[in-house]
């Protein structure tokens, strides 16, 4: 049987891809489903480079942890979506807990890209340039970026990743809870129609979509939300997706994931200049969400046992 990414490509998306982490590498069964082309033809390191892992000291770079998941994905002739440059998360001590300048903190940021950027060169179909920058009420988030640097740190992330990325990378900007018209995602067009005022490089927005049974949003809701990006010439992608379940898990919540999953893929495969989607991974047992959202779970496309669920199902039926 033809995979997600098989079907993906045949329905128009550019690929169907997942996120990876580096504690499941040694599990053949997780990393032949993982690195089958067939079945996912896009990679994102869920965790891989990220600033933490790549300068855990000042000036000091380690890619081992990114290329654990980068080397074999190229072997697989798989996409990658490079995540990420900058973001308030899983930054390393010496960096949130330094007294920075405005000018010092630039040029850790400049060199953290550079070296990155150079390092992943031709890697990348996509970076993800700026994860998480904005708040749900469309204010900019306080953290050390916006603090040392002032608002102008997303441009100037934009501008560098521009400048020391290999020719054709697509520079993203990456959110959650933007996959509906809302006071974030229209800041964020606002933000994009002033890049493009300014000559401000940016190529896509990226919708996370961690989405909750029972809440997510619409099929149109994630069309109208992708089109305030489309509209101006941007391309769009399903980054992070997962549909998470309040536990125990029973058949009608089973059910009802499966259609917020084809309803998500869908809204990509009907937007023309949606590229692809990615699921925050597929196996439930390395997801992400049962340690972040207590009491929540059984999020991703096969179960524990490595069986499909019928969200997979639903999701291959709209491709
Ligand atoms: C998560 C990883 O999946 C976890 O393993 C890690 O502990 C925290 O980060 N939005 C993002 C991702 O952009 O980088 C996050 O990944 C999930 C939320």
């Amino acid at each position: 049987a033809p995979g997600l990414g098989d079907l993906a490509k045949k329905a128009g998306l550019k690929y169907f891809g997942t996120a990876v982490d580096n504690v499941v590498l040694d599990n053949e069964k997780y990393t032949s489903i993982a690195f089958n082309y067939s079945e996912f033809n896009q990679i994102t390191p869920a965790n891989g480079q990220k600033w933490m892992y790549i300068e855990p000291s000042r000036n000091v770079f380690n890619y081992t942890l990114g290329d654990q998941i980068v080397d074999p994905s190229k072997d697989a002739g798989q996409l990658r979506r490079c995540h990420n440059f900058l973001w308030h998360n899983q930054l390393p001590d010496w960096l949130s807990h330094g007294n920075w300048t405005k000018t010092a903190l630039l040029s850790v940021l400049e060199n953290h890209i550079k070296h990155e950027a150079d390092y992943y060169w031709g890697d990348c179909y996509a970076w993800d340039v700026v994860n998480e920058a904005f708040n749900d009420d469309g204010t900019l988030r306080q953290d050390i970026w916006l603090q040392t640097i002032g608002p102008e740190y997303i441009e100037h992330a934009f501008r560098f990743a521009r400048k020391y990325t290999s020719p054709g990378t697509k520079l993203y900007y990456n959110d959650y809870g933007i996959e509906r018209v809302n006071n974030k995602s229209v800041a964020i067009q606002q933000m994009v129609k002033d890049f493009g005022k300014r000559g401000v490089p940016i190529d896509g927005v990226g919708l996370q979509a961690h989405f909750t049974v029972g809440r997510s949003p619409s099929y149109t809701e994630i069309r109208a939300s992708q089109q305030l990006y489309t509209g101006l010439g941007l391309e769009t992608a399903l980054t992070e997706l997962d549909v998470r379940i309040e536990l125990p898990d029973n058949a009608n919540k089973t059910a009802a994931q499966a259609t917020v999953y084809a309803e998500s893929v869908r809204a990509c495969v009907d937007e023309k200049r949606c590229v692809g989607v990615t699921v925050w991974d597929f196996w439930d047992p390395v997801s992400w969400v049962p340690d972040t959202f207590p009491g929540w779970g059984d999020a991703c496309l096969w179960d524990e046992g490595f069986v499909r669920k019928p969200a997979y199902y639903a999701v291959a039926d709209m491709l």
